[in-house]
């Protein structure tokens, strides 16, 4: 089953890119996701045991597999199905880009790979000597590949380890973070800062938590705040400049989503949805709108 599968995935998915989702959640188990991560899986429960059959597959090949529980209580790092002592620490490659996965990092292992169409538009939009703001950034992945089409990039999140991350993932792929700019600390705050300097930005990528708290502990919500989100962007875009926003919200239509998103919007600004990458297919959680002004 798992190998069948694999060789549907390496047919529709782009080349050089050996992390990607195996099997979408509620496809063959309800509450099951499996991810293919640079020769590992990666199963993903959500309020569901692992399946007995899935544990012996996995358990039959030779692969490094792990388990982790997407319910909303537990935010552990994922479980390595088998001992002795997997690795935890490796690369994936992602059309040809390099990004660091680790095991150890709790709930989320490095990279969004539902984002990967996204990233891979943003390099072909983007031209040397042209600036990206990245706002929520984790790991920067948005980051690297925006530097490697030859723009500068300004990468912020509220987490220092995600900034180093991020200068980490630069100098995996030949780009020296020296060259780019890094803030921590609220999107928001940031945003109003940059608006003070007239400080512009020819794409802004917003891809938020559905709910968080800003360094002071305000909360922070995607189905109340995305507006004044964008809206606060929208200032700081240079003219002709793009934003990319993104939610996962599930409780967020595309239809509501891109309500909040117009709203914020230049009124002259034209809107773009794009669907999720095909191995996600026919998971529709995440959002994407590209707004060109
Ligand atoms: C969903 S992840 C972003 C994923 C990222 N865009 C990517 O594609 O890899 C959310 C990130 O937002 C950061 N974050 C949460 N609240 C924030 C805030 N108020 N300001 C800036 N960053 C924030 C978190 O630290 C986390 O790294």
């Amino acid at each position: 089953m798992l190998q069948s599968r694999l060789l549907q995935r390496q047919r529709i998915l782009p080349p050089e890119t050996n992390a990607f989702r195996l099997i979408t959640e509620n496809e063959i188990w309800r509450g099951v996701s499996i991810d293919y991560l640079a020769g590992r899986y990666l199963v993903s429960l959500r309020n569901a045991e692992l399946p007995a059959e899935l544990r012996d597959c996995l358990l039959r090949r030779e692969a490094d597999s792990f388990v982790k529980f997407l319910d909303k209580e537990q935010k552990n790092a994922p479980a390595p199905l088998r001992e002795p002592k997997q690795e935890l620490l490796f690369h994936v490659t992602e059309n040809g880009v390099r990004f660091i996965l680790d095991m150890q990092s709790g709930y989320s292992q490095g990279l969004f790979i539902d984002q990967r169409d996204n990233r891979a538009h943003l390099r072909t939009l983007c031209h040397p000597g042209q600036t990206v703001l990245n706002l929520f950034a984790y790991t920067g992945a948005f980051s690297v590949c925006a530097a490697l089409a030859g723009a500068t990039t300004t990468t912020l999140d509220l987490a220092q380890p995600c900034l180093n991350r991020c200068k980490e993932n630069m100098l995996l792929n030949g780009i020296d973070p020296e060259l780019h700019f890094f803030c921590r600390g609220d999107a928001l705050h940031w945003l109003s800062r940059f608006a003070k300097q007239n400080r512009h930005f020819h794409f802004i990528i917003m891809d938020p938590p559905t709910f968080s708290r800003d360094d002071k502990g305000n909360l922070w919500r995607a189905e109340k705040d995305y507006t004044a989100l964008v809206r606060r962007a929208s200032a700081c875009l240079s003219p002709g400049g793009a934003m990319l926003c993104t939610t996962n919200s599930r409780r967020l239509s595309q239809e509501a989503f891109a309500s909040l998103v117009r709203t914020g919007s230049p009124s002259t600004a034209h809107m773009e949805s794009c669907p999720m990458p095909p191995d996600f297919s026919p998971e529709n959680y995440l959002k994407t709108i590209w707004i060109h002004t």
